[in-house]
């Protein structure tokens, strides 16, 4: 059996530069995730309500320096709608995920969450809204929003630079993380598979990086390259790469909510229901506006399954099933605070 939990740096930058374990490393993850989280799949509602964003991420579509995005935010009742529907659609977690738009201060965004908190109180609030001060994270959290999605996005400083623009920082990030943490979010961090630039080594220090943080949540998925990015002609991140990761993350974290993400899904038609054979027990379905979807592009080719929420969702529904896997009507809280 191999014992990731007790592999040293070296062995570990191994283990992922080889196709060789990972029948069995797909055959411990699922085991686990079976044990401790049975045939279920959590899903969240995502709402991205808005696209405009002041970062400058090399690598994604609607950095700021992308003059070809066209530009939209959702208003409150927008949201709400969103909410309604997937409340009745069977969500009971919803991510309000969007840019960093300084229009959504805390003013504008805490009524927002107060009013879904209202509206819905059997159901959890997710914000992934990047960084922002520990007095607007604690003002949110005290609105009702449990839960957190923050990137690391690599955990090295080097690599970080080669990804960001100066401004960005890396030890800004992982600031946020513990404040986030201090105040008593569920927190979520995680990376991209195959960013421009990125070596195994990053890869061992992503790990170590998530293994000291200790985070609820862990989303990966691969680098898809966007035309209109400096990355467009980067290759895009490894399938199996991806699903090796996610299962060395199951065992590492035998309780993490692991997403099998769209961008896993938009690289390969199968990519959600092999990321579920690898360890992972959430999906995202989109909640956003049919008409705004196609704006919200971090990435090229970006799934719209469906042309229609609750067919989306039965589809969904069906695939999985098929697959072994059942989708519950539930918070999908963690069984375990980290
Ligand atoms: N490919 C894949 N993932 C991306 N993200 C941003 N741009 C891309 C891309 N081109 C991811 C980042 C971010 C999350 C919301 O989406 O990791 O944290």
């Amino acid at each position: 059996m191999i014992e990731v939990e007790h592999f040293t740096d070296k062995e570990l930058e191994g283990l992922l530069a080889t196709a060789k374990y990972d029948e069995e490393l797909r055959r411990r993850a699922l085991a686990l995730r079976r044990k401790i989280y049975g045939n279920k799949i959590f899903v969240r509602g995502l709402i991205e309500f808005t696209n405009f964003c002041q970062n400058d991420c090399y690598y994604c579509g609607i950095r700021c320096g992308n003059k070809k995005a066209e530009r939209y935010r959702l208003t409150q009742r927008e949201i709400l709608d969103c909410c309604e529907k997937g409340y009745a659609l069977g969500f009971r977690t919803f991510v309000l995920q969007g840019g960093e738009d300084a229009f959504f201060s805390d003013a504008v965004l805490v009524p927002i969450v107060q009013e879904i908190k209202k509206k819905f109180p059997d159901a959890a609030i997710t914000l992934s809204v990047g960084e922002r001060s520990k007095a607007s994270y604690q003002k949110l959290f005290e609105a009702g929003a449990e839960r957190y999605l923050l990137r690391h996005e690599t955990a090295d400083e080097n690599h970080f630079a080669k990804l960001h623009p100066e401004q960005q920082k890396l030890s800004t990030r992982l600031e946020c993380l513990k404040n986030l943490k201090e105040i008593g979010y569920v927190v979520g961090s995680g990376f991209m598979v195959g960013s421009p630039f990125q070596t195994l080594k990053n890869l061992v220090q992503d790990i170590r990086f998530l293994q000291n943080l200790h985070p609820e949540m862990i989303g990966i998925g691969p680098f898809i390259s966007h035309k209109d990015t400096i990355f467009k002609n980067e290759p895009n991140g490894d399938l199996q790469l991806t699903l090796r990761l996610l299962a060395i993350l199951r065992i590492l974290f035998p309780y993490a909510l692991l997403p099998a993400t769209t961008a896993l899904g938009t690289l390969a038609e199968n990519g959600r229901e092999l990321g579920m054979e690898y360890g992972a027990n959430v999906l995202m379905p989109n909640l956003s506006p049919q008409d705004i979807r196609k704006k919200y592009n971090l990435y090229d080719n970006k799934i719209f399954d469906g042309d229609e929420d609750a067919l989306q969702l039965a589809n969904l529904q069906k695939r999985m099933v098929k697959a072994g896997w059942e989708i519950v009507i539930d918070r999908g809280d963690p069984i375990r605070r980290a």
